[in-house]
């Protein structure tokens, strides 16, 4: 469904030196899984992400996405081809002065829907996938921020898109919120065929959601395996990334200031970036857990 072909984006300031995000990266998704994408900040997660619609567009490579070669598009073609691609962010990304329904319609407005009884009808169709049809005329503020998830989810089912792509969608939720929203996203590919592609520095996300790993460093895709090798006691992956990210839990340096030794950061193994990441209302007890252990 996503064929990524030796995608490179590399940014150039002037005055500084290129920065290449995203380094030679071939991927191949399958229609209908989902595939996870998993790496510390910093590693080149979001640029790949927006390199698959094109948000950003790869210094050089082939992005093929349900068998359209994307590059090659022109603006127009493009803009039409980018509306089976969904995609939700750690933020949501609603728009605050618009009410929930308003957010959703947006999408569709931007895909060109111009009956507004058509529109009306596949808001409340994507607000009903979501279970938020109570919550139609409330403005963004008012919603928890699972629910504001949600109906970033309900604005990127709207157009019906084949691709849902997710940057970091519960990185800034709690484990049981987490939970809720990776049901959700689980739901849609089921029953929709959606493939989804998920960025996130949570193993415990990518455990509980996909069917294949990526693992990123410095914009390379250093390792691959399907997700079910991380059920598997005896699984032992290839890279240094690849382990200590499988590696859970938080580790404290607990040693008295009388003990003698220089004192060491607190060290977050799993989630190594949670604090600048995440907000600062994101305790060390949900980083901790990080889970999703109520998803089916
Ligand atoms: N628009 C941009 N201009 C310049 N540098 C960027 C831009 N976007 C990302 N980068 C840099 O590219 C690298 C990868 O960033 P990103 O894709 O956001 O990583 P991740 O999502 O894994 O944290 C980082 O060093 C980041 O600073
Ligand atoms: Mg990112």
């Amino acid at each position: 469904m996503i064929s990524l072909s030796h995608v490179s984006t590399t940014f150039a300031a002037r005055g500084r030196k290129p920065l290449t995000a995203v380094d030679d990266v071939s991927l191949e998704v399958p229609r209908g899984s989902i595939q996870g994408i998993i790496g510390f900040s910093g590693a080149g997660k979001s640029t790949l992400l927006r390199n698959i619609n094109l948000l950003e567009r790869p210094t050089s490579g082939r992005v093929s996405v349900g068998g359209t070669d994307l590059t090659s598009l022109d603006d127009t073609a493009l803009r039409r081809a980018r509306h089976q691609i969904g995609m939700i962010f750690q933020g949501f990304n609603l728009v605050n002065n618009l009410s929930v329904a308003q957010n959703v319609e947006l999408s569709l407005k931007f895909a060109g829907v111009t009956s507004r009884r058509e529109r009306q009808a596949r808001v409340s169709e994507a607000l009903e996938i979501v279970d938020l049809t109570e919550k139609t005329s409330v403005y963004p503020a008012q919603l928890s921020g699972g629910q504001k998830q949600r109906v970033a989810i309900a604005r990127a089912l709207a157009t019906k898109p084949e691709v849902l792509l997710c940057d970091e969608p519960t990185s800034a939720l709690d484990p049981f919120t987490t939970a809720t929203v990776l049901q959700y996203l689980a739901d849609v590919n089921r029953e929709f065929g959606i493939t989804v592609v998920i960025v996130t520095h949570e193993m415990e996300v990518i455990k509980a959601l996909a069917d294949d790993v990526a693992v990123m460093e410095d914009g390379r895709v250093v390792e691959e395996f399907p997700a079910a090798q991380l059920r598997r006691e005896d699984f032992d992956p290839q890279t240094s990334i690849g382990k200590y990210l499988l590696s859970d839990g938080i580790r404290l340096d607990r040693r008295s200031s009388a003990e003698p030794g220089p004192a060491s950061a607190p060290r977050l193994a799993s989630d190594p970036d949670a604090g600048s990441d995440a907000g600062s209302d994101r305790s060390p007890q949900a980083a901790l857990a990080g889970s999703a252990g109520g998803v089916r």
